[in-house]
């Protein structure tokens, strides 16, 4: 990440009276507290005190059941013991690109996709490149639904990844929150020997537990254990054993239903105040996830807009952290609705669109003094 963005959004964040449209956070307050709360005391009492001990490391075995059913339910054929639970999303794809993917390697990905990943990628020392990459080791991406655009893949750009032959991680971090709550037929049910599979219970539940999950191609299943095992011995096993608590009561399907609405509602909250206040601001309403991927009528850098958006206490996610090259136009920029309420999402916008009148005053005026020449 560019330590110039992360100070400011730090920056941000330390304000109180600032409005977050950055960082795709769930929202707090679908957190289930009550029912955790009892899932934890079940997991750490007796006589059910494993939770508070070591577990194998491809994770606990009625979890692994009842994200293998999920799946089996989506179209794919996988059983519990081809499950490995991981420390989130993130370490699933830690895991999949060590085996795939060599320092100097090209990587597959979008356009624009999860900054994290990118981060990931470049400390293995890869090379992301926006697709079509055929010189790519493998692809990542997002089939259900896109970070930052909230689309599925275009179907034309799935059947060119499906025939390209090469690896695939596929990463359904937001498979079940799109909008029409239709979770697509994962790339793992119709190639189940290239993909990797990653999911987590991050968006859907809450990401503190920090518990997502990896299925391998068969033939690489002994080697992603053995490296997640390598990596931390196994996922916090006390989580797991809550989320084990949590799920054989709960009514996760009637959750996600709810949590579609949710978040559709603020999607559409988030998109009527750009309609009024930044009528001339470009942007496809996003099928699901949590944000909105935004073209501002006049380009721009990024960066600067954010620290004149932080003095108008609004912030955003800019544009060049989603490329794979960093490239810093055209300017776009993420917009999150998820963890931000309704009056919040108009007040944070009209800000934004005080702050966008502002840049672009400051910007024409340096470039006149520069254009301006001085000397008597
Ligand atoms: C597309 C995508 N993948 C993975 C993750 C990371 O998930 P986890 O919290 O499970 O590591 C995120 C979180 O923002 C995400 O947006």
């Amino acid at each position: 990440v560019d330590p110039r963005i992360e100070r400011l959004q730090r920056q941000a964040a330390a304000d109180r009276e600032s409005i977050g449209l950055a960082g795709g956070l769930p929202a707090d307050e679908q957190f289930p507290r009550t029912p955790l709360a009892r899932a934890f005391l079940r997991a750490i009492s007796p006589p059910g005190v494993s939770g508070l001990q070591y577990g194998w490391p491809e994770g606990r075995e009625r979890l692994r059941t009842w994200i293998a059913e999920r799946l089996r339910a989506r179209g794919a054929r996988v059983s519990a013991d081809e499950v490995i639970i991981t420390s989130g999303a993130q370490q699933a794809i830690a895991i999949a690109t060590q085996v795939l993917v060599r320092p100097g390697e090209a990587l597959a990905v979008d356009a624009a996709t999860y900054p994290a990943a990118l981060a990931l990628f470049r400390a293995r020392g890869a090379e992301p490149v926006a697709r079509p990459a055929a010189h790519a080791a493998c692809h990542y991406v997002m089939p259900s639904i896109g970070n930052p655009e909230g689309h599925p893949l275009a179907p034309a750009e799935r059947t060119a990844i499906l025939a390209s032959r090469q690896p695939i991680i596929e990463d359904d971090a937001y498979a079940d929150l799109r909008f029409d709550g239709a979770a697509p037929r994962p790339l793992l049910a119709v190639a189940r020997g290239r993909v990797w599979h990653v999911g987590t219970f991050s968006k859907t539940l809450c990401p503190g537990l920090r518990v997502g999950w990896l299925v391998p191609p068969r033939k690489r299943f002994g080697r992603a254990l053995r490296l997640k095992h390598a990596l931390d011995l196994e996922a916090n096993h006390l989580a797991q054993s809550i989320l084990e608590e949590y799920l054989a009561t709960a009514d996760f399907d009637a959750r996600l239903a709810r949590l579609r609405t949710f978040y559709r509602r603020r999607a559409a909250r988030l998109a009527s105040a750009l309609g009024r206040h930044l009528p001339a601001w470009r942007f496809a309403f996003p099928a699901g996830g949590f944000s909105i991927w935004v073209t501002p009528d006049e380009d721009g850098d990024d960066i600067e807009f954010l620290k004149t958006a932080i003095v108008h206490r609004v912030n955003f996610d800019p544009g060049r952290q989603f490329r794979p090259d960093r490239a810093p136009h055209p300017l776009m920029l993420r917009l999150c609705f998820s963890a931000t309420p309704g009056p919040k999402l108009e007040e944070g916008v009209r800000r934004l669109a005080a702050a966008w009148d502002d840049y672009r005053r400051r910007r024409d005026l340096n470039a006149t003094a520069e254009h301006t020449d001085l000397t008597p």
